[in-house]
């Protein structure tokens, strides 16, 4: 390597540029090489003598040195915690299918939404779903610019040191969009994962459950050259905000992907009919325990790129994919006990306490019993379950776990139960504050009647209230707030925010105790004060009322916009007795809307309420759309069948506008869409003077949003 060892002021710009490249791909190489493979290819010194030579050459030549620079991240200070970025699109999940039924369910409802016949061509691509964690690469002018993990798909964690570790993954793409967001999944083979674990063994370091954990915690090591010395994979499966389109479809799409240098699951394929997405999905399950890395199930995603974008997605998924999951994995342990937790709403649920046994790959000592029935052998359907056969402890019992969800006891071997064993006796009371427990007509489950009393309950709604997808207020985790609630300064989220005041007042020292530091203390606080202003909708979650989940809270919230106007329709109903208008707004039912009003009505839960809000500044909701349409904040009903398009696609279109679809006719709706056959809706609306237009209007008036 001669051309090294020109005197730096005897070389032109062009040169040195040329010599920036070389040594910059050489070092990556050894990087790899040493870092990833374990298997070094230059000595130490050769390495040192090569960065300094790159180090000195960009000192002398500032503008040719890269951004990406091997010498601007290996021995780069480790970075303090991650930085939070905002997805410029949301990163979403997947609808799951659990079975071939669900997915012939899931193209029965595609074709409707589309409006298509079961004759008409429909393609979809078929591939593994990967068991690992989602990232977003962006690229700018074909440089890797930034890389994060998916976070709540909103908001991930960067992670852009650590990535650049990652030898498959391209730093730099040549004829690449200036701005190209890759979306993938990083994971860690079969035989990295145990080797790093005995390398972990060896120098007394945690051990990982699985590979997706080892890949997890491999990717957020505040030092990048942590995550150099594991071995990381990276599949892409799609792209995110992009300003070139990268093809019509999406198995093309992702051919141009691969064809930039990325690594896309060489298992993808097309297919044309439901048969070809079963051979696919079988094929690849066969596949499974020779692939060498952990895949989960199968994701179909519809082919055209134009027919997905019509497809859109729901608040948490796209519409146009589903994840087809693998059947459950199961094995027998003995049920060591049976203990009982209360819920945030009271809701007593049974946990079986289980001699640990590995099911899928992953320690399960825990499931769930669901309730008093399950134990008995009643499903919640009123059938009997495990043949009817109830469940004792002592009894050897089959654990069934499938995906994430939460494994469950699916069968009892009564051969093996012994003969002084007696049927579980499900209390009757509280185990944490002992008011009767009861269970009304109707519900499976037996709910304490203590309330606001129970301490169980009282820790369960902090718990929420403070969670990632409410208030998201961090450093409040469980055993903290634990910790609070027995100093007797935290009973409801109000406490919260007048905990330093309380502290103060009672004279409590934190910093002294043990766990918490100066330093600790007052971030908390600072975090606390950070999250007094809160989005509506969040804050309605995070009240935690029964069935008021976080789709209906934010269409809810959406709805009404501010706080106010919600809780004045809220307390009108109260006042007038009479059903809640909350009921005819979108997917939101009567249960839902006589569970907010209960929630309200109770004195105690409202004074609750009260001091809460008193101590927030909520802000009202922004409509879902970026610009402003002629239809935001508009109230539209869908009435009558519609030619041209679905209902289901009717209104998402007009909701990805800022519209608020609305089931019923009001003085608050604005305009009604009526359809062919279109009956009472119309002429109520006619009676309330409320705008009524064709479907062929309703189009138009669509057409002009989007020009
Ligand atoms: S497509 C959701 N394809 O699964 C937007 N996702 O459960 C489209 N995943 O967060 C995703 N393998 O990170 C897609 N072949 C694959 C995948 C895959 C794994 C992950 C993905 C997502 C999660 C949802």
């Amino acid at each position: 390597m001669a051309i090294f060892d020109i005197p730096l002021d005897q070389l032109s710009e062009a040169e040195a540029g040329r010599e920036i490249k070389k040594l910059s791909a050489a070092i990556d190489d050894a990087n790899r090489a040493y870092y990833q493979q374990d298997q070094p290819t230059i000595t130490d010194a050769e390495y040192d003598s090569q960065k300094r030579r790159l180090e000195s050459l960009e000192n002398k030549f500032p503008e040719s040195a890269a951004a990406d620079s091997p010498t601007k991240r290996v021995g780069a200070p480790p970075s303090k915690g991650f930085k939070k970025v905002n997805h410029a699109k949301r990163m979403l999940s997947l609808d799951n299918a659990l079975n071939l039924g669900e997915l012939n369910e899931f193209i029965t409802r595609v074709r409707r939404f589309l409006g298509m016949d079961s004759s008409d061509p429909l393609e979809f691509t078929s591939e593994p779903k990967i068991d690992g964690l989602s990232l977003s690469l962006v690229y700018r002018n074909g440089k890797l610019f930034q890389a994060a993990t998916r976070g709540d798909g909103v908001v991930g964690e960067e992670v852009t040191q650590n990535v650049m570790m990652m030898g498959d993954i391209p730093k730099s793409i040549a004829n690449a969009p200036n701005h190209l967001e890759i979306r993938g999944e990083a994971h860690m083979a079969h035989a990295d994962f145990a080797e790093l674990n005995e390398k972990q063994i060896a120098n007394n370091g945690k051990t990982f459950a699985n590979p997706r954990n080892a890949a997890a915690g491999s990717l957020r090591q505040l030092d990048p050259q942590q995550t150099a010395l594991r071995p990381l994979r990276f599949f892409a499966h799609g792209w995110g905000e992009t300003d070139a389109e990268l093809s019509e479809n999406q198995f093309d799409a992702m051919q141009a992907v691969e064809n930039l240098g990325f690594t896309v699951n060489p298992l993808m394929k097309r297919c044309s009919d439901i048969e070809a997405m079963m051979s696919e999905f079988n094929r690849i399950e066969k596949l499974r325990s020779s692939l060498g890395y952990d895949i989960d199930g199968v994701v179909f995603k519809v082919n055209s790129l134009s027919l997905q974008a019509r497809l859109g997605n729901s608040s948490t998924a796209p519409r146009w994919a589903v994840a087809v999951k693998f059947p459950a994995e199961t094995a027998w342990t003995k049920l060591n006990a049976i203990d009982i937790q209360v819920g945030r709403t009271g809701a007593l649920s049974p946990v079986a306490r289980l001699e640990p046994v590995t099911v899928g790959g992953v320690v399960v000592s825990n499931a769930t019993l669901h309730n008093e029935d399950y134990i008995k052998g009643i499903g919640s359907d009123g059938n009997s379950i495990r043949d009817g056969n109830d469940l004792r402890i002592g009894d050897r019992v089959k654990i069934y776990r499938a995906g994430d969800v939460i494994p469950k006891v699916s069968d009892v071997d009564l051969s093996a139960r012994k003969c002084d064993s007696v049927p579980f006796d499900f209390p009757d009371t509280c185990p944490a504050c002992g008011s009767a427990a009861i269970r009304l007509d109707g519900d499976a489950i037996k709910r304490c009647t203590g309330e606001f009393s129970c301490p169980a309950q009282q820790l369960e709604r902090l718990k929420h209230f403070v969670s990632r997808p409410a208030m998201n207020i961090e450093g409040l985790g469980e055993s903290i707030i634990e910790q609070f609630y027995s100093l007797q300064v935290m009973h409801e989220p109000a406490d919260i925010f007048t905990l330093k005041d309380t502290l103060e007042q009672r004279s409590i020292c934190l910093s002294e105790k043990s766990g918490w530091g100066e330093k600790s203390v007052s971030k908390l606080l600072a975090e606390i004060e950070s999250k007094r202003t809160v989005p509506f909708a969040r804050l309605l979650f995070g009240l935690g009322i029964r069935h008021v989940g976080e789709i209906v809270s934010d269409r809810i919230a959406k709805h009404y916009v501010d706080y106010e106007s919600f809780v004045a329709e809220v307390d009108k109903s109260i006042a007038d007795r009479e059903p809640s208008e909350v009921e005819s707004v979108e997917g939101v039912g009567k249960k839902i809307a006589t569970s907010l009003t209960n929630a309200f009505k109770n004195p105690t839960a409202r004074a609750g309420i009260d001091r809460l809000v008193a101590q927030l500044e909520i802000i009202p909701m922004e409509m879902a759309t970026t610009s402003a349409s002629q239809l935001t904040s508009l109230t539209v009903v869908f009435t009558g069948t519609l030619e041209k398009m679905t209902r289901a696609e009717a209104k998402a279109r007009a909701e990805a506008l800022g519209a608020r679809i609305s089931g019923s006719v009001s003085d608050k709706t604005d305009l009604v869409v009526a359809g062919l056959k279109a009956g009472s809706k119309v002429k109520k609306a006619s009676a309330l003077g409320v705008r009524t237009v064709t479907e062929d209007e309703w189009l138009a008036i669509l057409n002009q949003q989007q020009q």
